[in-house]
């Protein structure tokens, strides 16, 4: 059975490791062209001719861009269109993740995290609408990359997940902007996903996310890569506006005292 991305021109950001790296590969094996975008020109080349001698077929262009220049992404998406004729899905992926204490958080690092994360996003979204629209595609999809830290608050990461509610919220409205041409416009919200980067943060990232994943198991860039395409194909085309969490649940509990008492089997006796 031939793939539903067979030819379909993809862009993603931040791609040259992690998560990005993961979506190209997954849309390459697709036979989709894909646009690999990072901000190291030399980490982009060498990470598409390593998905190339994947795939065995030159299905990766890489781009060394900083998402946070919006005239340089204008540039590249429309050099990328313009080679296969038409732009199908952009994965806004590009991010920067900071830690840093609020009391003592500097104006310095807010407006870089800022630059990259929220107007980085919006502009990479708007280059790749404005060249959908006039390429009238058909299925246009765009997709971007949010954050648990953007759906609920997480210590010291202030600056960093309020880009990520500002990112889901984007999706949002631009669900509604853009519904009409038609292109649809979705969020992934990421929980603690295996990455080299998080893992040379911290060693024993595996062992610590299982404990408290209730799943029992660290998020991979396998499990983001795969809701990307699953948001990019046409049967997922009534999918809009939608901020979709990928942390095997670890959102959806809550600590309870450890000095609770176990609650007794029979607390209310049913009439
Ligand atoms: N890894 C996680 O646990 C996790 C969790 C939630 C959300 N996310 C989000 O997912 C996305 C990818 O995360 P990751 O951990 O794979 O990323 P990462 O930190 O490993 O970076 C991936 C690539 O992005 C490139 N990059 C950085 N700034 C850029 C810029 N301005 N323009 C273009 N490229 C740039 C880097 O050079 C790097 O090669 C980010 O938006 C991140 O916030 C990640």
């Amino acid at each position: 059975m031939s793939s539903h991305f067979k030819d379909y021109a993809v862009v993603v950001t931040g791609a040259g490791i992690g998560i990005g790296y993961k979506i190209c590969q997954s849309f390459a094996e697709a036979e989709a062209h894909v646009a690999l975008v990072d901000i190291d020109g030399d980490v982009a080349k060498n990470s598409a001719q390593k998905l190339n001698d994947l795939v065995g077929a030159e299905r990766v262009t890489p781009y060394g861009v900083d998402v946070a220049n919006p005239d340089a992404m204008r540039e590249m998406v429309s050099d990328f269109a313009a080679k296969y004729g038409r732009l199908d899905v952009m994965i806004a992926n590009a991010g920067i993740t900071n830690y840093g204490d609020f009391l003592t958080y500097s104006p310095q690092v807010f407006d870089r995290v800022v630059a990259v994360n929220l107007r980085g996003t919006f502009f990479t979204a708007q280059a790749a609408a404005n060249e959908m629209v006039s390429r009238k595609t058909e299925n246009g999809c765009i997709v971007l990359m949010s954050s648990v830290t953007g759906v609920q608050g997480h210590k010291n990461l202030a600056a960093y997940g309020m880009t990520k509610a500002g990112i889901k919220h984007l999706a949002s409205v631009l669900a509604i902007e853009l519904g009409q041409y038609p292109i649809t416009v979705n969020a992934i919200c990421p929980g603690a996903i295996l990455t080299e980067r998080t893992l040379l943060d911290d060693p024993n990232f595996v062992a610590n996310w299982e404990a408290v994943t209730p799943n029992g198991r660290v998020g991979t860039v396998e499990d983001i890569a795969n809701t990307a395409l699953f948001l990019s194909q046409p049967a997922s085309r009534h999918i809009n506006g939608q901020a979709i969490i990928i942390d095997g649940g670890w959102t959806k509990q809550s600590t309870i005292p450890e000095a609770a008492p176990d609650l007794p089997e029979e607390s209310t006796k049913l009439r």
